[in-house]
C-alpha cells in the first residue's frame, strides 16, 4: 500500500516540477539520478525544456509516437547499480550499458523490461547470479553478460526463451553446470559460454537439438569426454570452438558432414588418435586447428585439398610427410605443424599459389630444400623451420621477400652462402642461422635491415671480416657469431650500438683490439671474445658498463694490466685466461675462488701463486682507497652477519632446509655482487665456485 503510495507520488509529482518533459524523460532522469557519471556523459540529460527526450545522447524514439524504443550508454564511463528506471520504459527495445562500471548484482525485477528485445550489459562489474527471470523477458533475441564475475548457474528457466538468437555469457566467473535446457531454446544462433570455471563435466549432447545454431564457442569451460557425434548434426553450425578444455577420444569422423563449418578449433585438448580421413566434402572449411592435442598416425590428404586459410596441427604426434596437395591451397596463410614427428621433403611447390604468412614446421624431421616458392605471393612474414634436417642453400627467391619479419633456420643442415639480398630485409627482426653449414660472408647490404634486433648466426662457416653495416643496426640487441671464422677486426661501428644485450663472437679469428668507444654500450650484459687473436690492452672504460654481468675475453693474446675498474662490476662470469696480462689483480679479485679467471698468464703477478700478496704495495697510494675498502667489507660483513645469525636462528626454529637459500638468493638479488657475500656464505656451502655459471636471473 505504502508502496503504492510512493509509486503514485513518483508518476505525479513531476509534472509539477517541469512543465513539458514527457513520462518517459522523466524516467531516463531518474535512471541519471541513480547513475555516477564522472565525465559528464549524460550532460545532454539535463535538457528539460524539450517535450521528448528523443535527442539526448544515446537515446532513440519511435519516429511516430516519440516513445523511447532504444537506449545504448556504451562505454560511458557510468557505475552504479543497473538502474531498474529502465524498465519503466513501456516501448524500451534495445538496451546497451555494454562496457561501463555497473556494479552489484542484477535485479530480479529485471524482468520488468517487458518489451526489451536486445539486452546488453556485456564488460561491466555484475556480481552474483543471473536472475533466473531473465527468461520471462519474452521478446528478447539478444541476451549479452560477458565479462562479468556472474557466479552459479546458468538458469535453468533459461529453456523458456522463445525467441533468442544470441546468448552471450563468456568470461564470467560461472561455476555451476552447462545447463541442459539450453538445448530447448531451437531459436538460438548463437552461444557464447567461453571461459567460466564450470564443473567439470560433459559437453551436454542436449546442445545438438540447436539445430539453428551457427556460433558455438565453449573454449575455457572445463568440458570433459569425447565430442558428441551428435554435435555434428549441427548443420547450420560454422563456428565450433572447443579449444581449452579436457576432451578426450578422437575427433569424430561425422564432422566432416557439418556442411555450414567455416572453422573448427578443438586446440588444448588431450584428443588422440588419428584424424578423420574424409573431407572431401567440407568445401566451406576455411580454419582448421587441432594443436596441442594427442593425435596420431597422417596429416589426411584431403585435408589438404580443402581451400583452407590456415591449419594448424602443432603439438601432436602426427607422423608421415605433408601431403604435396597443400601447395594447391590457394588461400593458404598460415601453416604451423611444429613439434610433430613429421618427416621427408616439403611439396615442391609450397607458396607457389598460396599467400602464406606463417609457416613453422619447426621440431619435426622434415629433409630436403627448403621450397623456392614459399614467398611467391609476397606476403611471408614468419618462416621457421628450426630443428629439421633441410639441406641445400637458401632459394635466392627468398632475398626478395621484403615481407618477412622472423626468419628461424637453426639447427638444419643448410650450406652455402646465404643470399646477398637476404641479409638486408626492411621489416626483419629476427635472423637466425644458427648451427648450419653456412659459408660465405655476412653481406654488407645488411644496412638495409633497420628493425634488426637479434642476428644469430652462431656455428656456421661464416668468414671474412664483420662489415662495419652492422654498426648502422641501432636497433640490435643481440648478435651471437661465435663459432665461425670471422676475422679482421671488430668494426668500431660496433660499439654505436646503445641497444646492443648480447655480443657474442667467441671462437673466431678476430684479431685487433676492443674498439674504441664501448661506454655506448649502456645495456650490454655480455660479451664473450674468447677465443680469438684480439690483443692490446683491456680497455677500462668495460668497467663502466652498468649491466655488464658475464665477461669472457679469455684466449686471446690481450696485455697490460688488468683495469682497476673491473672492481665496478658485478660479474657472474669472469674470464680473462690464458693472455699476456701482468701486474696486479685488482684487489677484490686477489681472492682464492676467482683463480680460475686469471689463469695462464704467466706476467700476472708471478702467475697467481700466492695471488698478489699485498705486501709491498701496502704503503703506495691506493693504501687509502684499500682502507675505505676494507671499511665498507667490514660494515658489510657485519649486516650479512646479523642476517646470517637470524638465518641460523630461523633454521633452528623451522629446521626447513630450502628456507635458507631462498633467502640468501632473494638476497643477492637485492644487489650484493658475490664477492660480497660470497665468504659469509661459504661455511653454509650455499654457493659454489663463485664467479662461474651464469646468472639465474639473467
Ligand atoms: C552503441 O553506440 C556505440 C558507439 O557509442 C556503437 O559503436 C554501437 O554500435 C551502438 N550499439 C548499438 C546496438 O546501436
Ligand atoms: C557501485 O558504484 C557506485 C558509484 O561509483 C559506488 O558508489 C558503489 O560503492 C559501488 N558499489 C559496489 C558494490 O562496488
Ligand atoms: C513493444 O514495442 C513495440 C515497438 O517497438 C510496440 O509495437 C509494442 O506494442 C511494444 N510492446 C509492449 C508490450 O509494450
Ligand atoms: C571479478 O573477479 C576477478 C577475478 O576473480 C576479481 O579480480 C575482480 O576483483 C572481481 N571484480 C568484481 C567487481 O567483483
Ligand atoms: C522448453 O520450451 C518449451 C516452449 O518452447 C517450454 O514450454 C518448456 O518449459 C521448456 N523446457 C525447459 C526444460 O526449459
Ligand atoms: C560458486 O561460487 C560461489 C561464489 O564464489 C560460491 O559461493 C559457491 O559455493 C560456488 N559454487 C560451486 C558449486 O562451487
Ligand atoms: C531433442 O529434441 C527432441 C524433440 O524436440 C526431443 O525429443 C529430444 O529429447 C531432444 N534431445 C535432446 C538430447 O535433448
Ligand atoms: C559428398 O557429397 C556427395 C553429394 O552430396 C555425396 O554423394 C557423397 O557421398 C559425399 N561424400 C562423402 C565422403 O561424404
Ligand atoms: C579465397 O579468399 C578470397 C577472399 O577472401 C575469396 O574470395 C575466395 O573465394 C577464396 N578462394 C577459395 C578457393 O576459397
Ligand atoms: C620492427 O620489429 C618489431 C618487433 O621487434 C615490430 O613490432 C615492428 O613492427 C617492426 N617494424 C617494422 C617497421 O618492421
Ligand atoms: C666448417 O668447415 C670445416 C672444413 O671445411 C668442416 O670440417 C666443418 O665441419 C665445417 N663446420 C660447420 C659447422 O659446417
Ligand atoms: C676460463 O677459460 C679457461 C679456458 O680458456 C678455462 O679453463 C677456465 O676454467 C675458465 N674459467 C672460468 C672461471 O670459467
Amino acid at each position: 500500500m505504502l508502496l503504492f503510495f510512493f509509486l503514485l507520488c513518483l508518476t505525479l509529482s513531476p509534472p509539477l516540477l517541469t512543465q513539458s518533459l514527457n513520462q518517459d524523460g522523466l524516467y531516463l532522469r531518474r535512471v541519471k539520478l541513480g547513475l555516477s557519471d564522472p565525465t559528464d556523459s549524460l550532460a545532454s540529460w539535463d535538457d528539460t525544456r524539450v517535450d521528448t527526450p528523443c535527442h539526448w545522447r544515446g537515446v532513440s524514439c519511435d519516429p511516430l509516437t516519440q516513445r523511447v524504443t532504444s537506449v545504448n550508454l556504451s562505454q560511458s564511463q557510468l557505475s552504479g547499480p543497473f538502474p531498474i528506471f529502465f524498465c519503466r520504459l513501456p516501448y524500451l527495445a534495445q538496451l546497451s550499458l555494454y562496457n561501463n562500471y555497473i556494479n552489484s548484482s542484477l535485479p530480479l525485477d529485471i524482468s520488468t523490461c517487458r518489451n526489451l528485445t536486445d539486452l546488453n550489459l556485456g564488460s561491466n562489474l555484475l556480481v552474483g547470479a543471473i536472475p533466473a527471470t531473465l527468461s520471462q523477458l519474452k521478446n528478447l533475441k539478444s541476451l549479452e553478460l560477458q565479462e562479468n564475475n556472474f557466479t552459479g548457474d546458468i538458469p535453468a528457466s533459461f529453456g523458456e526463451f522463445t525467441q533468442l538468437e544470441s546468448l552471450s555469457l563468456f568470461n564470467n566467473l560461472l561455476n555451476g553446470t552447462i545447463s541442459s535446457s539450453l538445448g530447448n531454446i531451437s531459436t538460438l544462433k548463437e552461444l557464447r559460454l567461453a571461459y567460466n570455471p564450470f564443473q567439470p563435466g560433459q559437453l551436454p549432447s542436449q546442445l545438438s537439438n540447436l539445430t539453428n545454431l551457427e556460433y558455438l564457442w565453449l573454449s575455457g569451460c572445463n568440458l570433459l569426454g569425447e565430442i558428441p557425434e551428435s554435435l555434428t548434426r549441427l548443420t547450420k553450425l560454422k563456428n565450433l570452438d572447443l579449444s581449452f578444455n579436457g576432451l578426450t577420444g578422437s575427433i569424430p569422423s561425422s564432422i566432416t558432414e557439418m556442411k555450414s563449418i567455416e572453422q573448427i578449433e578443438l586446440f588444448k585438448n588431450s584428443l588422440s588418435g588419428e584424424l578423420p580421413v574424409k573431407w572431401v566434402n567440407m568445401t566451406t572449411l576455411l580454419r582448421f586447428d587441432a594443436s596441442m592435442n594427442q593425435l596420431t598416425g597422417t596429416i589426411p590428404n584431403e585435408l589438404c585439398e580443402l581451400q583452407l586459410e590456415s591449419l594448424n596441427l602443432y603439438e601432436n604426434r602426427l607422423e608421415g610427410t605433408l601431403p604435396e596437395s597443400i601447395a594447391r591451397s590457394k588461400n593458404l596463410s598460415e601453416l604451423k605443424l611444429f613439434n610433430n614427428k613429421l618427416r621427408g621433403g616439403l611439396p615442391s611447390e609450397l607458396g607457389k599459389y598460396s599467400p602464406l604468412t606463417t609457416l613453422d614446421l619447426s621440431y619435426n624431421q622434415f629433409s630436403g630444400e627448403i621450397p623456392e616458392g614459399l614467398c611467391e605471393k609476397g606476403s611471408l612474414e614468419d618462416l621457421v623451420l628450426i630443428y629439421n634436417s633441410f639441406s641445400g642453400k637458401i632459394p635466392q627467391s627468398l632475398g626478395k621477400c621484403r615481407s618477412l619479419r622472423r626468419v628461424r633456420l637453426r639447427h638444419n643442415l643448410l650450406s652455402g652462402s646465404v643470399p646477398e639480398m637476404f641479409w638486408g630485409l626492411p621489416h626483419m627482426y629476427l635472423f637466425e642461422l644458427a648451427d648450419n653449414s653456412f659459408t660465405g660472408k655476412i653481406s654488407k647490404s645488411i644496412s638495409g635491415a633497420n628493425n634488426l634486433s637479434s642476428l644469430l648466426v652462431s656455428r656456421n662457416n661464416f668468414s671474412g671480416s664483420i662489415p662495419d653495416e652492422v654498426g648502422l643496426l641501432s636497433n640490435l640487441v643481440e648478435f651471437s657469431g661465435d663459432g665461425n671464422k670471422f676475422a679482421g677486426q671488430i668494426p668500431g661501428s660496433l660499439a654505436k650500438l646503445s641497444q646492443l644485450g648480447n655480443l657474442d663472437l667467441s671462437e673466431n679469428e678476430l684479431s685487433g683490439g676492443i674498439p674504441e668507444g664501448i661506454e655506448s654500450w649502456k645495456n650490454i650484459n655480455e660479451l664473450n671474445l674468447a677465443n680469438n687473436r684480439l690483443s692490446g690492452e683491456i680497455p677500462s672504460e668495460i668497467g663502466n658498463l652498468p649491466v655488464l654481468n658475464y665477461l669472457d675475453l679469455s684466449g686471446n693474446l690481450f696485455s697490460g694490466k688488468i683495469p682497476l675498474e673491473l672492481q665496478n662490476l658485478r660479474l657472474n662470469v669472469l674470464n680473462l685466461s690464458n693472455n699476456r696480462l701482468s701486474g696486479e689483480l685488482p684487489p677484490l679479485y686477489a681472492k682464492e675462488m676467482y683463480r680460475g679467471s686469471f689463469l695462464g698468464n704467466p706476467g700476472l703477478c708471478g702467475d697467481l701463486a700466492g695471488l698478489c700478496p699485498k705486501t709491498g704495495r701496502s704503503k703506495n697510494e691506493g693504501s687509502l682507497w684499500i682502507f675505505g675498502l676494507i671499511f665498507l667489507l667490514a660494515g658489510v660483513v657485519f649486516v650479512v652477519g646479523v642476517i646470517w645469525f637470524y638465518v641460523k636462528y630461523r633454521k633452528l626454529k623451522k629446521t626447513k632446509k630450502g628456507m635458507a637459500l631462498s633467502k640468501w638468493k632473494s638476497f643477492h638479488k637485492i644487489g650484493f655482487s658475490e664477492f660480497e657475500i660470497a665468504d659469509c656464505l661459504k661455511e653454509e656451502n650455499l654457493i659454489g665456485s663463485g664467479a662461474s655459471g651464469k646468472s639465474q636471473e639473467g
